[in-house]
């Protein structure tokens, strides 16, 4: 079987799979307040869903993260995670895991962890409440925080992923840096990506350089480059007091798309080559035109045939370029 490899030679073997539109929040700069959410009929079933996977792991694929929206509030998703670990067992897939805002993971993490999942992901901008209801729109940190608690019980390791945002989490970067020591958590920082209808202005006043959030933290502590890396675009560093490890994930300041090695598939089949740009392909009419995974395979192959070069999101003084308009939570980060 001939590996997937992408015009500029990148083999890609990280598949995200965004399962549902939905979410139970509504972070400001990920969704609309209200939201249009997809006809039912419109989404892949858990079987096509499994397809698709099984048919991109048959191509190359190694590692498969569960996206959303919310992931865990698809129904009946334990069933899909449970089809997937027979990946696993073959040895065909080197890590099933999943990207989640925490609310759910009280019910799920011990059916997880039996689906074979490790290790979780879960997005956090604050330790404070207030804050987090307010730029959730109406969550609840403490149902996250049983969350994650719940998850280090079944046995998963936890990465926290948090927004870097100005005047929002600014203050907050040694708390949460200190929070995550103390549960021995990894902890990833991003930058604020221009995705989304929110206007220029406003996407110019959140952004917050991770290349200024590391200077802050190097004023306490001493950061040590790591070489490791876990297959996605983050930079990692090691804290020198504590044997902490602080991801960077910086597609603003400091561009990683030469060593992409992933693609996205939203919850109704369609297959975007780039986070940062509009052109997709659609594998649902493949999908559904045949039961044999032929045209479906020729679909993907014609697909990462074109896989773009890179994003073009870029923020100058001069305003946002590269926007895309669709909101992040279309193609799940
Ligand atoms: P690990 O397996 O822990 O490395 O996770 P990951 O970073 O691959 O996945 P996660 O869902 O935690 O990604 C965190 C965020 O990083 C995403 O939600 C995006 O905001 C950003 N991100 C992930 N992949 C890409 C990418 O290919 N391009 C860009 N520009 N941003 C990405
Ligand atoms: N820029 C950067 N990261 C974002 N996320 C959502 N929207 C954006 C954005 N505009 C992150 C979430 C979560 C992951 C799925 O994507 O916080 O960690
Ligand atoms: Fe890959 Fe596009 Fe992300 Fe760059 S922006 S790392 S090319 S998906």
């Amino acid at each position: 079987m001939t590996p997937l490899i992408d015009p500029f030679a990148r083999p890609i073997s990280y598949l995200r799979v965004s399962v549902t539109d939905r979410c139970d929040f509504r972070c400001t700069y990920c969704m609309a307040e209200h939201m249009q959410f997809l006809p039912k009929k419109d989404l892949l079933t858990l079987e096509e869903l499994d397809r698709l996977c099984s048919t991109f792991i048959r191509l190359g694929v190694r590692k498969l993260r569960i996206t959303g929206g919310e992931p865990l509030v698809r129904r009946d998703i334990m069933t899909f995670f449970r089809g997937m670990s027979r990946h696993l067992d073959s040895g065909a897939l080197q890590e099933l895991t999943l990207t989640t805002n925490g609310s759910q993971l009280g019910r799920f993490a011990d059916d997880l962890y039996s689906c074979g999942v490790r290790r979780v992901n879960v997005s956090l901008d604050t330790l404070d409440p207030a804050k987090f209801q307010k730029i959730t729109r109406w969550g609840r940190l403490q149902q996250v925080l049983d969350g994650i608690e719940a998850a280090k019980r079944a046995g998963l390791k936890i990465k926290i992923n948090t927004v870097a945002l100005k005047d929002f989490n600014e203050d907050e970067l040694f708390p949460l840096i200190d929070w995550c020591a103390a549960q021995r958590f990894d902890l990833t920082f991003i930058e604020v990506m221009p995705m989304g209808e929110m206007g220029e202005e406003v996407r110019l006043g959140q952004y917050w350089s991770l290349q200024d959030l590391r200077t802050r933290i190097e004023q306490r502590h001493a950061l040590t480059d790591l070489a490791e890396r876990t297959g996605g675009p983050a930079r990692y560093v090691r804290v020198e007091e504590t044997g902490q490890k602080i991801g960077f994930i910086t597609p603003l300041s400091h561009n990683f798309c030469e060593s992409c090695n992933r693609v996205r598939v939203t919850c109704t089949g369609e297959l975007y080559m780039c986070l940062g740009q509009e052109d997709r392909a659609d594998l649902r009419a493949p999908l559904r035109a045949s039961v044999d995974d032929a045209l479906l395979e020729q679909a993907i192959r014609a697909a990462i045939a074109r896989k773009p070069k890179g994003h073009d999101f870029d923020y100058s003084r001069q305003g946002v370029k590269g926007q895309v308009s669709r909101h992040m939570s279309h193609t799940g980060g």
